[in-house]
């Protein structure tokens, strides 16, 4: 059976773009391959963070994750730093990547042009993700298109490694959406949703309320003409919410267009259908809110199964590469 591993920070409020880019393909994965899925508290680590918004945002995540569909008897959910082969491998992989590979990565740029402090985790912290992916084995990484680089820095190390010190990694692929693998801000179509205090306004939470949802699609941007069709370049605006309506809906963006003439149409069937759709996820989400411990009990089993997998591939990756045994 196919493994998959992926991994969602937990940074601010679980928004469309993570929902449409990856959870929903977890989701679908967890009947299809033996599935791994960690809330990576260490890489929110690489920014300034509150430490009691951590602790609160990591459990909520997790929440949120069963939430929407994922369910422990059929994947592993974990929370990262409780498994410790995770940092103990990325010190493997730093030593693996070249310094080169990590400066070219876009993420890393984007963050750090505009950081005031940029931590030397926010530079290394492509190298923690490789390790992540590379401990379980993985064939498969369902993620949005923003994640395909650090996915293919992740197959070059794996086969660098391979060809220095032997087989000891699986060279994994991404798994991306063929709609909404990139979700964009309601007010910024030219940019990609991001976390909701960059953008409060267009950025969709999973946990917002229906006519919170309502009023941010009926205000987002749209282009200058009045007609629906879908064109990335030309009508990004129209475009990313026929995407958004596609994803919701099952369909591509070209069918989810078909009968729609006016932009207020548009607006009114995506809110709708991102109403219909989060409406379950949330009243999931606060019975199990009304429950952190159960949520803590879950998280344990998880991390328990996933350190049996880890432990065993980096105890492999030090034997090849020449570390004596203790
Ligand atoms: P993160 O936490 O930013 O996002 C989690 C997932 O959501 C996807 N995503 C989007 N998809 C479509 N449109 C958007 N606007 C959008 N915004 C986010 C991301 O592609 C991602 O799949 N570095 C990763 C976390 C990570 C990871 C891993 C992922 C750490 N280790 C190992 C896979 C495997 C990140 O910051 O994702």
């Amino acid at each position: 059976m196919a493994r998959v591993f992926s991994g969602i920070k937990p940074t601010g409020d679980v928004h469309l773009g993570n929902l449409l880019g990856a959870l929903n393909n977890w989701v679908t994965l967890q009947d299809q391959a033996d599935s791994v899925y960690c809330v990576v508290d260490l890489h929110a680590l690489t920014v300034p963070h509150d430490p009691e918004a951590l602790r609160a945002d990591t459990l909520s995540l997790a929440q949120v994750l069963f939430a929407v569909g994922l369910d422990p008897e059929r994947c592993t959910v974990f929370v990262q730093s409780h498994v410790h082969e995770h940092t103990e491998c990325a010190w493997i992989m730093e030593c693996t990547a070249a310094f080169g590979e990590l400066r070219r990565m876009t993420q890393f740029k984007d963050k750090s042009e505009s950081a005031s402090f940029v931590s030397g985790g926010l530079f290394t912290y492509p190298a923690l993700q490789s390790s992540d992916i590379l401990l379980y084995d993985t064939d498969q990484v369902p993620v949005g298109e923003d994640q395909r680089q650090h996915v293919e820095l992740t197959r070059d190390i794996a086969i660098r490694f391979n060809h220095r010190f032997g087989e000891t990694f699986v060279v994994p692929e991404a798994v991306i959406p063929p709609t909404g693998a990139r979700v964009m801000d309601l007010q910024n179509p030219t940019s990609k949703m991001s976390k909701s205090d960059e953008s409060p306004q267009g950025t969709v939470r999973v946990l917002d309320d229906p006519a919170v949802i309502e009023k941010k699609v009926k205000r987002s941007v749209t282009d200058s003409d009045s007609e629906v069709r879908f064109d990335p370049a030309e009508k990004p605006g129209v475009s990313n919410l026929l995407s958004i309506l596609g994803a919701a809906t099952g369909q591509t963006p070209a069918a989810a267009a078909e009968g729609i003439e006016r932009y207020g149409d548009l607006k009114t069937a995506t809110a709708e259908a991102l109403i219909e759709m989060l409406r379950p996820i949330q009243v999931r989400y606060a019975e199990l809110a009304a429950d952190p411990a159960e949520t803590a009990r879950l998280l344990a089993v998880g991390a328990d199964k996933a350190r049996e997998v880890a432990s065993a591939t980096v105890g492999r990756a030090k034997t090849n590469m020449g570390l004596l045994p203790a």
